[in-house]
């Protein structure tokens, strides 16, 4: 079955079909998937979807463009959430310096912050970074590489919807212990560069997301997106591989399992 890592169902883009499409998941070879926090608002519902639904799991975290809003009873609220065997990781936290809604330092303050509670917790982190590649790599390795408090942690984090140089990529997994999370993206005509990255990337270092409602695969581009799509991303990476569809499933799901902790 599909793990899908990444979604977001707590959008208001699923309020008129959420339960018949959660329903459906199963019979369509979904899993489980992992409803990833973003706004101050969005937690409340990730927290109800992962108590409604024994297959849906949550992240809990805010947003590069959010970070605004982490009060210190917002921390409190995420301290509390770390308890919660529901709640499986930290994010999405990290770095957007294409929106830029936030100051810089402000967003890297937020985001040491958040990689701080993870740590504490022993739970993964789930990393958002747009246009800020050398300072998102240099903050994962300052809490995370040799000599960090992070070093020796079993369970890392993941680098959602990579989209930067295969030379970085291979940092984040072969040298860090990252994973890569990889959805529509890789369907693109014009992703010549993620397509460099699955292909130089060993498959044990990557897991399947969808971003829904975001980033929906070819011949979806542009509409709403949703996990029942993730056969179109894993068509792609088994061409990109050379390895059957089922291998990519199979491989992933385990990733996603051992990142996790899902059982
Ligand atoms: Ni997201």
């Amino acid at each position: 079955m599909i793990i899908d890592t990444h979604v977001h169902y707590d959008d208001e883009a699923f309020d008129e079909d959420r339960e018949e499409l959660l329903a459906s998941l199963h019979a369509n070879g979904i899993g489980c998937v992992i409803d990833i926090g973003s706004s101050a608002e969005s937690l409340p519902r990730v927290r109800a979807l992962a108590e409604k639904y024994d297959f849906v799991y949550g992240a809990v975290g805010l947003h590069p463009d959010e970070v605004g809003d982490l009060t210190g009873e917002v921390m409190a609220d995420l301290r509390e959430d770390m308890k919660n065997p529901k709640i499986l990781a930290v994010g999405e936290i990290g770095l957007d310096y294409y929106w830029n809604k936030e100051a810089k330092e402000i967003q890297k303050d937020a985001f040491r912050k958040q990689i701080y509670l993870a740590q504490e917790f022993g739970k993964p982190i789930v990393i958002h970074s747009r246009e800020a590649a050398a300072d998102t790599l240099e903050i994962v390795q300052e809490m995370y590489g040799p000599g960090s408090s992070g070093e020796h942690m079993e369970r890392k984090g993941v680098m959602h919807c990579y989209s930067y140089a295969v030379e970085q990529a291979r940092i984040y997994t072969r040298t860090l212990g990252f994973y890569l999370g990889i959805g529509g993206v890789v369907t693109f005509k014009n992703a010549k560069k993620l397509k460099e990255v699955v292909a130089d990337t060993p498959m044990e270092y990557l897991i399947l997301e969808t971003d829904c409602p975001y980033l929906a695969p070819v011949p979806f581009r542009g509409k709403r997106n949703s996990s029942l799509y993730l056969p179109y991303v894993v068509s792609a990476i088994a061409e990109l591989k050379e390895i059957s569809e089922e291998e990519v499933i199979r491989i992933t799901a385990a990733n996603a399992r051992r990142l996790f902790g899902i059982h």
